[in-house]
């Protein structure tokens, strides 16, 4: 790796990097098509990072793909996207296997169509043995929803006298082998969460850059880990990680 290492500086590449996919259907919109054609080009984008994150030998990577917020999107729009995850992911799987990438679903499964959530759990399996990169696909995923899902699987267990700790909510969040998150990238100009990875975001660096996700290649995902290189993570202490 090309990166000056200093005490003040990380020194290296993010561990797991979250990205929010945004600008798609002003993408679109500014080609006078439909936003629809923006997701499809959308997931190609998506699929010159994935190449490039595998590259870098970034070991996890989280997409944004489709908050709880999103189903109040106008209903063709949100059938559309139940439909392109549908059948991308299918013929997909030949390109995460060859990256030698293991896709997972992060998010309440149980809002999904039948299509789309048959075509991830067939990604799921078919990619299982895989891990130089773990994907998740952030699938109805709000972060409030996820925490007050942690919240009630604990509660199940629980006896009268427990109380909750910071452990266990992330014990019992979705994916929770997967570390929290590092850097979190999001394309399309505006600088908020949207609700993406709230527990697991605390102490995240964030990148945000005004093109539009369609528009995103190897270079872009690129120079957001060299940034990401050349910052200081102090975890509120006095000294540099
Ligand atoms: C992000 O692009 C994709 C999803 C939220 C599914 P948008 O569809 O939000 O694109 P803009 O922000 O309207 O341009
Ligand atoms: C965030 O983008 C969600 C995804 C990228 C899946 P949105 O476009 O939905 O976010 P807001 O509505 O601008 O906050
Ligand atoms: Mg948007």
């Amino acid at each position: 790796m090309d990166i000056e290492s200093s005490p003040q500086t990380s020194g290296h590449y993010p561990n797991h990097v979250g990205i929010i996919m945004d600008g798609n259907g002003r993408w679109a919109t500014k080609r006078s098509l439909p936003r629809t054609a923006g997701h499809y080009e959308g997931v190609k984008a998506a699929k010159r990072v994935t190449s490039e994150a595998a590259r870098l030998k970034i070991p996890y990577l989280t997409y944004y793909v489709f908050s709880t917020e999103n189903w109040q999107r106008p209903e063709k729009e949100v059938a559309y996207l139940m439909n392109l995850l549908a059948t991308r992911l299918y013929s997909e799987i030949d390109f995460y296997k060859r990256i030698g990438a293991r896709v997972l679903l992060r998010g309440d499964s149980s809002k999904l169509t039948k299509k789309a959530y048959d075509a991830i759990k067939v990604t799921e399996e078919a990619t299982a043995q895989f891990d130089q990169i773990i994907v998740s696909l952030a699938i109805n995923h709000g972060g409030h929803d996820e925490i007050v899902r942690s919240v009630n699987k604990w509660l199940v267990t629980r006896d009268s006298s427990q109380v909750i700790t910071e452990e266990v909510i992330r014990a019992n969040l979705d994916l929770s082998f997967i570390p929290p998150v590092d850097l979190i990238i999001r394309s399309g100009g505006e600088k908020r969460l949207s609700n993406f990875m709230l527990w697991d975001a605390a102490y995240a660096e964030f990148a945000f850059y005004d093109s539009l996700w369609p528009d995103w290649g190897a270079n872009d995902f690129k120079t957001a880990c060299d940034d990401f290189a050349h910052r200081a993570r102090r975890f509120g202490r006095v000294t540099y990680d």
